[in-house]
């Protein structure tokens, strides 16, 4: 069912159709198997579904999926969009993983975050949902989520108001990761800053880093890696490696400073007051500096080093 051609967030025309059958259905798979990548918004209980995908110039096709209309297998159908052949991205992707792996739905296949991507690049912004980010980043408001609230999509709620709704955010995530994704692309360097909590990083960074050089299909060899771990007294060498593990992993260098990358503060300002600490921060900002400076010399001199197809073994076998 076609329902119209309206202006998305992002200033692109998109078609928008509702898919009831399941050959239609079948048919839009094969389309998002062979795109680079398609934007999905779903509601918390998976009942509805966006999903965006470009067709060609400046155009693209927003299907909604509907678990009340939909006339196929909607496990399925799910099952295949979630599916590693499928390239998405999307926003808050964990609580996405949850409530699919929650409704016994393998999900792989995911190439970005925006709200990842939004916390790195301001992890000090406090909130990261879409409609403040499309105000921070575009200036512009999305609609009240009105496809968020209940009987929404029921005969009781107005559906095309919430249909509508749904597009335009779904279409903020296009709109964010064509914005984000260059920025994290172009970064030279990555600083990673933590507290100490009992000896190790804060739980909600590692919950980020894990998610970030886990999912994020960006390539993140040469581009320099430092941390620094923040403690009232003890356990920072520790936090310290815990961090640079991150690095290591991904073909990152590290900038390294003149003492383990560390400060210590147990109150707001006393870290100031730590003289041996701020020459260490000095140290490896210049030091990250010089390093970053001399890999772009590198890389436009001799060109990233060869990569090999990843071996995938456990252990021995
Ligand atoms: C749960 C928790 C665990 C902590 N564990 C350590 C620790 O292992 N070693 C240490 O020196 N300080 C520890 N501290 C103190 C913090 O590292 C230090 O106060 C830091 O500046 C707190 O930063 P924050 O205000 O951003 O949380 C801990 C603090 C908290 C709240």
């Amino acid at each position: 069912m076609k329902m119209g051609t309206p202006m998305m967030a992002h200033g692109s025309k998109a078609t928008v159709e509702t898919v009831t059958a399941a050959q239609r259905a079948q048919e839009l798979l094969q389309l998002w198997r062979s795109a680079e990548s398609v934007r999905v918004l779903a509601l918390p209980d998976l009942s509805v579904l966006a999903v965006e995908c470009e067709t060609g110039e400046n155009g693209s096709l927003m299907a909604h999926l509907h678990f009340e209309r939909y006339e196929g297998d909607w496990n399925a159908l799910l099952s295949q969009l979630f599916a590693a052949d499928i390239r998405k991205v999307s926003h808050n992707v964990k609580d996405l993983m949850r409530a699919l792996l929650e409704n016994g739905i393998n999900c792989d296949g995911f190439v970005f975050d925006t709200a990842i991507a939004a916390y790195l690049l301001d992890a000090t912004a406090g909130s990261y949902d879409l409609a403040r980010l499309f105000v921070s980043y575009f200036n512009g408001e999305l609609p009240k989520p009105v496809h968020l609230e209940d009987d929404a999509f029921s005969l009781l709620g107005d559906t095309a108001v919430a249909e509508a709704a749904l597009c335009s955010y779904c279409s903020a995530i296009s709109a964010l990761e064509e914005e984000l994704a260059p920025k994290l692309q172009e970064a030279d360097g990555l600083v990673v800053a933590s507290p100490v909590y009992y000896a190790s990083a804060n739980a909600t960074l590692t919950a980020v880093l894990d998610r970030l050089f886990y999912s994020s299909g960006f390539s993140k060899t040469m581009k320099v890696g430092a941390s620094v771990a923040v403690a009232r007294r003890g356990g920072c060498s520790a936090t310290f490696d815990q961090l640079n593990k991150y690095f290591t992993i991904s073909g990152m260098p590290i900038a390294s400073s003149q003492y383990w990358n560390s400060i210590h503060g147990g109150a707001p300002g006393q870290a100031a007051e730590d003289a041996e600490g701020l020459q260490t921060m000095r140290t490896l900002a210049r030091n990250m500096a010089f390093l970053m400076r001399s890999i772009a010399l590198g890389k436009a001199q001799y060109g990233l080093p060869e990569k090999e197809k990843p071996q995938f073994t456990n252990f021995i076998r």
